[in-house]
C-alpha cells in the first residue's frame, strides 16, 4: 500500500506526476479556495502525509484527528499556521520552503519599495483617471531610494537578499534581529542596530520578521511615531506583527511617508478596507514568492520532504 498525500489544493500534474508511483496522493479539487475545515479534518483520519499552504491553520484540534500522519509539508517558508509543539509531541515532522524563495521575495520587497518610494501605483491611476494635463515639477515627486538608510528588521535570509539589493542601490543597510548576523555584517556591511534606533534612523524600515509570540504587534503606534516624517514602512513578512490600527493613523496624519504592504492582520482584505483609502499606500494580496519559477519549486520541494521522509530519511527543510 502506498503511503496517501492529501494536499489542500488542485495543483497542476506536471507536479504530482513523477512522484505517483511512490504515493497515492488525494487533491483538495479547487485551485483558488482553500478546503474547508471540516473536510480536511476528515482527509486527516486516512493521510500519512499533508501538503498544506498557509491558508489552512494546522492545530493541535488537526493534528489530534491525524491517526496516521507522519509529516506537514508547508508550501510557505513561514509557518505561523502551524502548532510545531504539537506536531512535535505528535513525531509528525514539518518542513518549510525556505532558500527556494529567498530572491524572489528579496525582488518583490524592493519592488514594493521603489512603488512605494516612487510612487509609481498613484501614478499608473493618475493617467487612467485622466487626470495629466501638463509636467509640472514636484507632480507625483516621491523619495530618493539611492543613497538612502534601509533598516531591516529580520536578517535571515531573505533579509540578506534584500540587503544585497540595496548594497546595489548605494544605500546605508541598518538591520534588527533577534542574533547577530555576521555573514550579513561582513558581506553587504549591514550594521547591527537597536530596535529603535533602527526606526529612528531608517528612510526605509523593511519587516521580514516571523510572526511568533515575540513579534506579533511589534509594529505599534510607539514605532510608528519614532520613524522619521519622511520614512516608508514596508511589510513582506506576516501582517499581524504590524498594528494595522496604529499604522493607519499614521499614514493618514503623515507621521510617516507611505507604506507598502503584501501581507495584512486578517486576510484576504476585502476592497472597502480602511488602507485602501490612502494615497500613500501600496497594497498587494500577499504574493512575495509568486513567480511562477519560484511556485513549482516550493511545490517540488515539498514533495521532496514527503519523499525523503518515507525513504527514511532527513527531509531536506524541516523546521
Ligand atoms: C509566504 O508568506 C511564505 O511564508 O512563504
Ligand atoms: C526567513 O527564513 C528569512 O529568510 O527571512
Amino acid at each position: 500500500n502506498k503511503p496517501l498525500v492529501y494536499i489542500t489544493r488542485k495543483i497542476p500534474n506536471e507536479i504530482v506526476e513523477p512522484f505517483r508511483e511512490l504515493f497515492e496522493f488525494r487533491m483538495w479539487e479547487e485551485a483558488e479556495e482553500p478546503v474547508p475545515r471540516d473536510r480536511l479534518i476528515k482527509e486527516m483520519e486516512q493521510a500519512d502525509a499533508l501538503l498544506c499552504l498557509l491558508t489552512e491553520t494546522i492545530d493541535r484540534e488537526l493534528l489530534e484527528s491525524a491517526v496516521n500522519l507522519k509529516i506537514v509539508a508547508n508550501m510557505a517558508v513561514g509557518y505561523d499556521n502551524i502548532d510545531v509543539n504539537t506536531a512535535r509531541d505528535k513525531g509528525i515532522t514539518v518542513t518549510n520552503t525556505p532558500d527556494v524563495l529567498t530572491n524572489t521575495t528579496a525582488d518583490l520587497t524592493f519592488a514594493l519599495l521603489m512603488a512605494a518610494a516612487r510612487k509609481i501605483v498613484e501614478g499608473v491611476n493618475f493617467i487612467k483617471k485622466d487626470k495629466w494635463e501638463h509636467w509640472s515639477p514636484f507632480l507625483l515627486a516621491g523619495s530618493d531610494i539611492h543613497h538612502k538608510t534601509i533598516g531591516i528588521v529580520g536578517m535571515g535570509r531573505i533579509g540578506k537578499a534584500v540587503a544585497k539589493r540595496a548594497k546595489g542601490f548605494d544605500m546605508e543597510v541598518l538591520y534588527h534581529n533577534r542574533s547577530r548576523n555576521l555573514e550579513a555584517e561582513q558581506e553587504l556591511q549591514a550594521i547591527y542596530t537597536d530596535f529603535d534606533k533602527l526606526l529612528e534612523r531608517s528612510d526605509f524600515i523593511v519587516s521580514l520578521v516571523p510572526l511568533t509570540n515575540e513579534t506579533k504587534h511589534m509594529f505599534d503606534r510607539t514605532s510608528f511615531q519614532k520613524m522619521k516624517s519622511r520614512a516608508i514602512f514596508i511589510n513582506v513578512s506576516r501582517g499581524q506583527v504590524v498594528d494595522e490600527t496604529a499604522l493607519y493613523h499614521a499614514l493618514e496624519s503623515n507621521e510617516i511617508a507611505a507604506a507598502g504592504l503584501d501581507v495584512f492582520e486578517k486576510e484576504p482584505i476585502r476592497a472597502d478596507h480602511p488602507l485602501l483609502e490612502l494615497d500613500n499606500v501600496v497594497c498587494l494580496p500577499h504574493i512575495g514568492s509568486a513567480s511562477i519559477e519560484t511556485r513549482v519549486r516550493m511545490l517540488e520541494l515539498c514533495l521532496e520532504n514527503i519523499l525523503l521522509l518515507f525513504n527514511g530519511e532527513e527531509p531536506k527543510t524541516p523546521v
